[in-house]
């Protein structure tokens, strides 16, 4: 089976994978605990961190590591909004951001808070005309990821911090699709909190990191916790943490090797589909080029889910599914299409090992797809 579908996942580090062995043989210990070989594992987990915020340009101080990018949104968003006065009770997030996003502001819909929506412009970006028009006295927080999971569109981070600057909103993004893939450390400064997942750059899942900054003195959703400084409970996942942290070096340290890969599969993809009669690619203007959207014109994106499926191809819809029913993707409908358009987003998404032969073999089993399915029609 070829394997297309990296942003919904990807295989661990061998590196990383190495290392989460070596700690969880020789560091298994609670790093809470007060033996000696419990202060080894605290000094690895300590290190983690400093090597992670250095990575990010940020103060080790205020990150947290969590078991992945949607307790990290959840986290991330609840501190924020405790280091503000209880009056503050307005949220701005993009339409198209995670679910996990989705559904950490519907609870807070449902304690109170007010909600604004974004939709995106045809460029792929957040509206910044409607942001700026939606912000109120009583706003607290806007929340808008970088990169769109579903299209690879990259958010304009400093337009929407300049605004948040102006008006003295909090600002988090969901860092989880461009951390490893785009570099960092300038617009960690812009945000005030944000998110990663260590199994979107090759790290092992059940992972993940998130930050406040510590100017903000945000608490914990989790009251009386030791672990983590007091953000989260739990036994801390050390060797998880270290595997993550590993591959987050290697990820980093590859970006500018493996953004001219992606480029190249990108354009080797765009030439050999170009006269597809029915395919429509979804462009933005600021493009992550690992990750290719498209739809096949009246063909629900599960239908060539499935036959791709069938044909040895591991591919998405960008939207969680199950078979029979599919969803209207979120940010299509963000960017203007209609349900039935919206649920015709297909996806696909490269990696480090994906190679130029194996997207052309997709690309021909596209055509042929196309063909059967408008037929069978
Ligand atoms: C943009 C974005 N945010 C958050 C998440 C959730 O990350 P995790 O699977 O680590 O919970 C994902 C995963 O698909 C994502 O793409």
């Amino acid at each position: 089976m070829i394997y297309l579908d990296y942003a919904a996942t990807c295989p661990i580090d061998e590196d990383a994978l190495l290392g989460y062995m070596e700690i969880s043989k020789n560091y298994f210990a609670n790093t809470n605990s007060l033996h000696d070989i419990g202060g080894d594992a605290y000094y690895i987990l300590e290190n983690c961190r400093k090597q992670l915020a250095n990575l990010l340009g940020i103060q080790k101080e205020g990150l947290y590591f969590t078991s992945g990018g949607s307790e990290s949104n959840f986290l991330a968003i609840h501190a924020l909004l405790s280091s503000l006065p209880s009056s503050k009770n307005h949220i701005i997030a993009a339409m198209g951001e995670h679910s996990s996003i989705h559904s950490t502001i519907k609870i807070l819909e449902q304690k109170g808070y007010e909600i604004t929506y974004i939709p995106y412009t045809a460029s792929g970006a957040v509206d910044l005309a409607v942001l700026e028009n939606s912000i109120q006295t009583n706003t607290a927080l806007v929340s808008i990821q970088h990169v769109n999971s579903e299209t690879g569109a990259i958010q304009p981070i400093e337009e929407i911090s300049f605004i948040c600057r102006k008006y003295h909103l909090l600002f988090h993004s969901d860092l989880v699709q461009s951390f490893g893939k785009l570099p960092i450390p300038e617009l960690s400064k812009m945000i005030d909190g944000f998110s990663l997942s260590s199994h979107k750059f090759y790290g092992p899942k059940g992972v993940g990191a998130c930050y406040i900054h510590p100017r903000l003195n945000g608490k914990s959703f989790y009251p009386n916790t030791t672990h983590e400084n007091g953000f989260r409970p739990g036994t801390v996942n050390t060797p998880g943490i270290a595997a993550m942290v590993i591959a987050a070096n290697k990820a980093n340290q590859l970006i500018s090797e493996e953004t001219i890969h992606y480029k190249k599969l990108r354009q080797l993809f765009l030439e050999k589909t170009k006269n597809y009669p029915s395919l429509s690619i979804i462009e933005n203007k600021a493009q992550l080029p690992s990750i290719i959207a498209f739809r096949i014109k009246q063909v629900e994106g599960q239908w060539v889910l499935l036959e791709s499926n069938r044909k040895g191809f591991a591919i998405s819809t960008g939207s969680a599914c199950q078979v029979g029913h599919q969803a209207p993707s979120k940010t299509m409908k963000a960017l203007g299409y209609s349900d039935e358009a919206a649920k015709e987003l297909v996806r696909i998404s490269f990696g480090r090992n994906t190679s130029p032969l194996e997207v052309e073999q997709f690309a021909a089993t596209l055509e042929e797809i196309s063909k059967n399915i408008h037929q069978i029609k």
